[in-house]
């Protein structure tokens, strides 16, 4: 089992991820300011895909992790934490996160194909910039939210100790 370095009880997949929600968001806002205040339609398409690929490698490769070797057992030190399901925080965390995560998981895959299939290329603006608006920000939202989910649950489970 690979140990993460952030020197946390994280394993390699979960700091990794812990990490890169740090440079996703920074990434994603730099993308919309230059498509909403610079008209830069080709570059913002170009980061969105690079985006779009590497959370889907990332999330892949966490998944199962996840799956396979489990977290539970790196929770445990945690005082918001018991063994049993749904009876402690870092459970309930865990449940809000996903709350955010699996939904903004499907609207950027539609927003990315829709995207794809409705802009002309090279990109720019057509009769999908309404709905690729809407869909936008929501999927930007929702990726907010994911990430600061993301990293509540991570300090209960993987940082908080007991003194
Ligand atoms: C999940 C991925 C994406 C997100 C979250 C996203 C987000 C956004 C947002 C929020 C806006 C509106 C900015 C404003 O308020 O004016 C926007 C505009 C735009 N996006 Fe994306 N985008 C994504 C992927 C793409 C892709 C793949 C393309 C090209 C194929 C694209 C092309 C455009 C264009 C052309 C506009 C300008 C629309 C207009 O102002 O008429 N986007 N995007």
């Amino acid at each position: 089992m690979t140990h993460g370095f952030l020197g946390n009880r994280g394993s390699l997949m979960i700091d990794v991820v812990f990490v890169a929600m740090f440079l996703v968001l920074p990434v994603l806002y730099w993308s919309i300011f230059s498509v909403r205040s610079r008209s830069r339609y080709g570059f913002h398409k170009r980061l969105q895909v690079a985006l779009g690929v590497v959370l889907l490698i990332a999330v892949s490769a966490f998944e199962l992790e996840m799956r396979l070797v489990g977290w539970q057992h790196r929770a445990e030190p945690s005082p918001y934490w018991r063994a049993g399901g749904w009876n402690d925080l870092v459970d309930w965390s865990l449940a809000v996160h996903l709350t955010c995560a699996i939904p903004t998981f499907l609207v950027w895959i539609v927003v990315i194909t829709q995207a794809l299939r409705r802009f002309p290329r090279p990109a720019a603006p057509n009769h999908h910039s309404r709905h690729h608006r809407i869909w936008g920000w929501c999927a930007t939202v929702g990726m907010t939210l994911t990430a600061t989910t993301g990293w509540v649950f991570y300090w209960l489970a993987f940082v908080a100790r007991s003194i």
